[in-house]
């Protein structure tokens, strides 16, 4: 019997690699493949790379150098050791890895997954495989699904794919090089998709794209239907209880989307809607095609539509050309708005991008207290808004055990992570939590509702036992 092949994936980046390093696992299953956590027992290692920023890029190839001694050392024990580098480096960077970093097998690009057998296959034939084009056909009619086993050990949260790549070319961005064209997958196929996660255990979906509300694929009827409509239609499906939707471009929310929040109880009030600055020049610069008031007036409809919604942002300090007073009404933006939460960062330039062509660099020390002062306010705001669940009643989805024994932990409907002593049936629950105290960025609390009172959804079997949740 020939023994299974050990396959180990290395994620940087966003959530789409962390989907994409789950595909890759399914594509490889039928090869034989099972994912192993460890580096030095693996037959292939996948390094799943990140584009955005220059540091995120970079890491792949100090990867590469700890990478190339682990696969000496199996060569030494007579074992072969393939590396393979997919994801956004990959795609941008093409055969210029394999120069830089010869120790690498194949190089695949985001929307090659689906021919990763004959990539691997190639190169044991060749010495080295490269594939980093934009192919006719859809990746996602090819990538096999994962099986009924596969999604319940992945826990009851699941992310699908709806919406790839961007045409909207901001000027700092590298995504719509990396990932392409914007492209929607049919509504039937997500549907599909959603149908066997939930089958499974998964309750709660999060769509994901790079401009996920541009989103519009091909519904049953033949038209193209908005993010809107696909949440309406995701929700009927049994089992599904919680819908998410990330990453969000302000111009593209519809109507159809901000009535969705007003009218399914299953999509969660958290939205995480980028603005990059607060400054109408500065977001010009960047081709943002939208302006501070602009993006006032989108938040404003989502919280008229539901009140209790909370958003999230993307922030980028130091753009080209950005004054003290340009950064001054990114801060007077994010007091006025009030966030849960927000991820700020130092601009990068990065190759192939307009921005990089820009002369009027900010210097390194204004970039740093810039960051300092904005990560502090956005600080604030996030441990403001953390601190006023306690004492209110919140729901929680519980997804597995905490590192406590005897604690179960969950997520709000902000994402914040919140813990319960309880037993593991609660898993794949929701129920209501009273927040008694704060530690960091967690919640404590207890059940509200008596252990003899019926709970408000039936306990999920399959994903009970501690053993089959794994992730982080
Ligand atoms: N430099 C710094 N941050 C960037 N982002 C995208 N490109 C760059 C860049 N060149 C940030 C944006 C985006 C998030 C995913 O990464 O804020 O929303
Ligand atoms: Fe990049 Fe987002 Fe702008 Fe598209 S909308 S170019 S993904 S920052």
């Amino acid at each position: 019997m020939k023994l299974p092949r050990k396959l180990h994936i290395k994620s940087y980046g966003c959530q789409m690699n962390v989907y994409d390093a789950q595909r890759m696992v399914d594509a490889l299953a039928g090869e034989g493949f099972v994912e192993t956590a460890s580096v030095d027992d693996a037959d292939l290692v996948i390094l799943n790379t990140c584009h955005i920023r220059e540091k995120a890029s970079e890491k792949v190839y100090s990867e590469l150098g700890r990478l190339r001694a682990v696969k000496d050392e199996a060569a030494r024990h007579g074992r072969t050791m393939n590396i393979a580098v997919a994801g956004c480096v990959a795609q941008a960077e093409g055969s210029e890895i394999i120069r830089r970093a010869p120790v690498v097998d194949v190089v695949v690009g985001p929307q090659s997954y689906h021919h990763l057998p004959q990539l691997l296959a190639q190169a044991q034939h060749h010495g080295r495989a490269l594939e980093t084009e934009f192919p006719a056909e859809d990746k996602f009619g090819f990538l096999p699904p994962p099986k009924p086993e596969t999604i319940r050990a992945r826990g009851i949260s699941s992310f699908v794919t709806v919406q790839e790549g961007c045409d909207k070319f901001c000027t700092f961005c590298v995504v719509p090089y990396t990932r392409g064209a914007e492209v929607s997958r049919p509504v039937t196929k997500i549907v599909d998709d959603v149908t066997r996660l939930a089958d499974n255990g998964v309750r709660e979906i999060t769509l994901i794209g790079q401009n996920v509300n541009a989103y519009h694929g091909e519904g049953p009827d033949g038209r193209a239907w908005s993010l809107g409509a696909l949440l309406y239609h995701l929700a009927e499906i049994p089992g599904v209880v919680r819908l998410r939707y990330s990453t969000s471009h302000p111009r593209d929310v519809e109507d159809t989307l901000i009535e969705a929040h007003r009218d399914l109880p299953a999509l969660m009030p958290f939205v995480h809607l980028p603005v990059q600055s607060g400054s109408d020049r500065v977001l010009a610069a960047m081709n943002r095609r939208h302006t501070a008031s602009d993006y006032r007036r989108v938040i404003d409809r989502f919280r008229a539509a539901r009140q209790d919604i909370a958003f999230s942002s993307d922030f980028i300090v130091g753009f080209p050309g950005e004054s003290e007073e340009d950064f001054s009404a990114t801060l007077a933006l994010v007091t006025q708005i009030g966030y849960a939460g927000a991820y700020s960062f130092k601009y990068s330039p990065r190759p192939g991008t307009p921005a990089a062509d820009m002369r009027e660099m900010v210097s390194a020390e204004e970039m740093d207290e810039r960051l300092v002062r904005l990560q502090e306010l956005i600080d604030s705001q996030q441990s403001a808004f953390n601190a006023a669940a306690i004492g209110s009643t919140v729901d929680v989805l519980f997804e597995r055990p905490a590192r406590n024994p005897g604690q179960i932990v969950g997520r709000t409907a902000y994402l914040q992570p919140a813990h319960v002593m309880a037993s593991a049936d609660i898993i794949g629950q929701v129920l209501p939590v009273k927040i008694e105290s704060l530690e960091r960025y967690s919640l404590l609390g207890e059940i509200a509702v008596p252990a003899h009172a019926p709970r408000p959804q039936a306990a999920v079997s399959h994903v009970t036992t501690p053993s089959m949740i794994t992730g982080a």
